[in-house]
């Protein structure tokens, strides 16, 4: 009796046993008398080798094949003769002689090769994705997946959490982004909404006395997409009762160590441990609030030495409370005028009203700079900046002057940009940083209140509680973000667990007891029944696991996703519905001349 195999398993050793492999004709080459099929299966590829002497059958059914069909294969595994061996693939040692072939399923000619050097259209590959998903590259993707999500369940198992279960459909409650809203049958005019994330259960799991509790939770969101964004994503949702932050910090470092150390050896964790920094110095050093922390580039800021400057662009952005930054482009100061305007150009993007810079050149023992701005820069205040930022011949020092949000968003992507231009962004490397001390909440002018900068259960840190009295917008917000390579793969915070103080951080937002009660009346109840101090954190596993497998979009790292437009190629959802359907949940369709966004 033969044995099954997987295709990827057979290796020398196992010459001479009778064996069955089953999979996908990869590839298949006619020479002369002799048949190669290479047939894959999830664990790789393996020769197959139809010889009319040993089967005419086989052989002849071999001829039939064409790329995709599922086979099954019977025969004998032998090594291969010396020289023809494949050092690229670990059974190219060996082959099989079929003596028996089944087809067990054909295929028509497919919309494109299954492998990973072809280019393909995105659109065609979300088309056909149970096509795009046989890829080697994107099975890597799913089963890297898989052991990413296992090891959190086992980590946080073995430290004593339970996994449960929050309902999909809740009652809507602002938590940033828009809901989606699910129609009632039963109760017409009122609608579900799914879950943006599962807050504000997680928290009640901890008055319920639950302790530890996580859940790899799908989470709902209609906002703008991205390449890290999409409508329904997953998350880490996890809460603990009588913890402070050091507490959940540690865990979730841990639990970050560990699966890079076990599941994707190859990566490599700049930090251990993580380096953290608060909000205004993320801010203020690198213009956002998850820097790409693989390479330096850090903003210097010389608006005191340049406050009584003749160049009327820095003084007078000083003077209108503004500020100038710069960074050094280490090697950039030979870019020609085009690519300059093209630095320009990109910061103009991001509001930014110019960019100013200076190429340095080594003039006998100093630097000096032939850019036009340099004129304003007395050879003094120059020698000041070159030091300041450490620059050196062949650099160029670029900066912003504006106010500071213009400054950080500008400076900030460029920083960003010139990081990967300049190839300072090491794909193989993990830098993960915590950012602590968010501002707890925002002004929104607009709307004359205040806003939630994470959400309206977050604590602020425990010395800054008294400021909501007096300067709501100077205290900070006991959350912590964990942010890689550029990207936010976390965030969560300490939880207010006390309805007084809750209450008043409502009414900062506007809402008034009748509107508190009306939304969140669940919880506020809930915390005058002995509400335990609770922390929580969710991070993306998308992204986590995008990172992880050195993707540049969360699409690649999900089984079926949505587009930047939030439909789905494959089943074209969403799409229209019968009349009757919209009958029984009491809806009427009012017409839109555009497809609104
Ligand atoms: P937050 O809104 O910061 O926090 O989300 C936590 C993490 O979820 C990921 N994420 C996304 N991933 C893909 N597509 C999206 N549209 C998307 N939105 C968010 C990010 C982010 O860091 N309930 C709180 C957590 C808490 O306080 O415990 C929350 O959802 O990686
Ligand atoms: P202008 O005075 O507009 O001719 O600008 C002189 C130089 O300063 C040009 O190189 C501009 O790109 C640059 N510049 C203008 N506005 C800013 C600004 N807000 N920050 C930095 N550089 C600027």
């Amino acid at each position: 009796m033969a044995k099954i195999y997987s295709c990827g398993a057979l290796r020398a050793e196992n010459a001479g046993e009778q064996v069955t492999v089953r999979g996908w004709l990869n590839r298949r080459r006619d020479h002369g008398g002799l048949i190669f099929i290479d047939l894959r299966d999830r664990s790789g590829l393996v020769q197959l080798n139809f010889d009319p002497q040993l089967s005419g059958e086989a052989h002849t059914l071999a001829g039939e094949t064409r790329n995709e069909y599922v086979l099954a294969a019977t025969g004998t595994v032998v090594l291969r003769p010396s020289g023809t061996e494949n050092s690229n693939i670990p059974t190219g040692e060996i082959e099989i002689s079929v003596t028996h072939l089944e087809i067990l399923n054909a295929a028509k000619p497919l919309p494109f090769e299954i492998n990973d050097r072809i280019e393909v259209s995105e659109q065609l590959r979300l088309k056909y994705r149970y096509l795009d998903l046989r890829r080697p590259r994107m099975q890597r993707n799913m089963i890297l997946r898989h052991k990413v999500v296992k090891y959190m369940r086992d980590f946080l198992d073995a430290r004593g959490f339970i996994e449960i279960e929050t309902p999909i459909l809740i009652k809507s409650t602002p938590e940033g982004a828009r809901d989606y809203l699910v129609p009632s049958r039963v109760h017409p005019g009122k609608f579900y909404a799914l879950p943006q994330s599962p807050q504000q259960l997680k928290q009640l799991l901890m008055v319920s006395g639950m302790e530890k509790y996580f859940q790899i939770a799908r989470c709902f969101r209609d906002e703008d997409l991205r390449a890290d964004r999409q409508p329904e994503f997953t998350q880490l949702d996890l809460e603990m009762s009588f913890i402070e932050r050091e507490d959940l910090l540690q865990l979730i470092e841990q639990l970050f160590i560990e699966i890079v150390e076990n599941v994707t050896p190859e990566k490599k964790l700049k930090f251990k441990p993580f380096v953290r920094m608060s909000y205004d110095e993320a801010m203020d050093k690198y213009g956002s609030d998850k820097p790409d922390l693989r390479f330096g580039l850090e903003f210097v800021n010389i608006s005191e030495l340049i406050k009584d400057s003749e160049f009327k662009v820095f003084s007078g952005a000083v003077a209108a409370g503004g500020q100038v930054k710069g960074i050094c482009l280490p090697g950039c100061a030979n870019y020609s005028r085009r690519e300059l305007d093209g630095l320009v150009d990109y910061v103009k993007q991001f509001g930014a009203k110019g960019l100013a810079y200076l190429q340095l050149e080594q003039n006998g023992d100093i630097l000096s700079s032939k850019s036009p701005s340099a004129k304003f820069f007395s050879s003094e205040l120059l020698n000041t900046i070159t030091t300041l930022f450490q620059a050196k011949a062949g650099d160029l020092l670029v900066f912003v002057a504006d106010q500071p949000e213009v400054v950080a968003n500008a400076l900030g992507r460029l920083r960003a940009e010139m990081g990967k231009r300049l190839n300072l962004t090491d794909p193989e490397e993990l830098a993960f940083a915590w950012v602590l001390e968010f501002p707890l909440l925002e002004w929104r002018p607009e709307e004359n209140r205040w806003d939630a900068v994470h959400h309206p259960f977050t604590a602020p840190i425990p010395e800054d509680l008294h400021l909501l009295d007096t300067d709501p917008g100077k205290a900070r917000a006991n959350a912590y973000d964990i942010v890689c390579n550029g990207y936010e793969t976390g965030g969560g915070s300490i939880r207010i667990h006390r309805r007084d103080v809750q209450s008043k951080l409502f009414k900062l937002l506007n809402y008034n007891e009748e509107q508190q009660q009306e939304r969140f009346g669940h919880l506020l109840n809930a915390f005058e029944y002995g509400a335990p101090p609770h922390g929580g954190i969710a991070p993306g596993i998308d992204r986590l696991v995008m990172l992880l497998a050195s993707e540049d979009n969360i699409r690649d790292v999900m089984a079926f996703p949505k587009t930047q437009s939030a439909t789905d190629e494959m089943t074209d959802a969403p799409s229209e519905v019968d009349q009757k359907q919209l009958d029984d949940l009491h809806l009427k369709l009012v017409p839109v001349e555009q497809p609104q966004k």
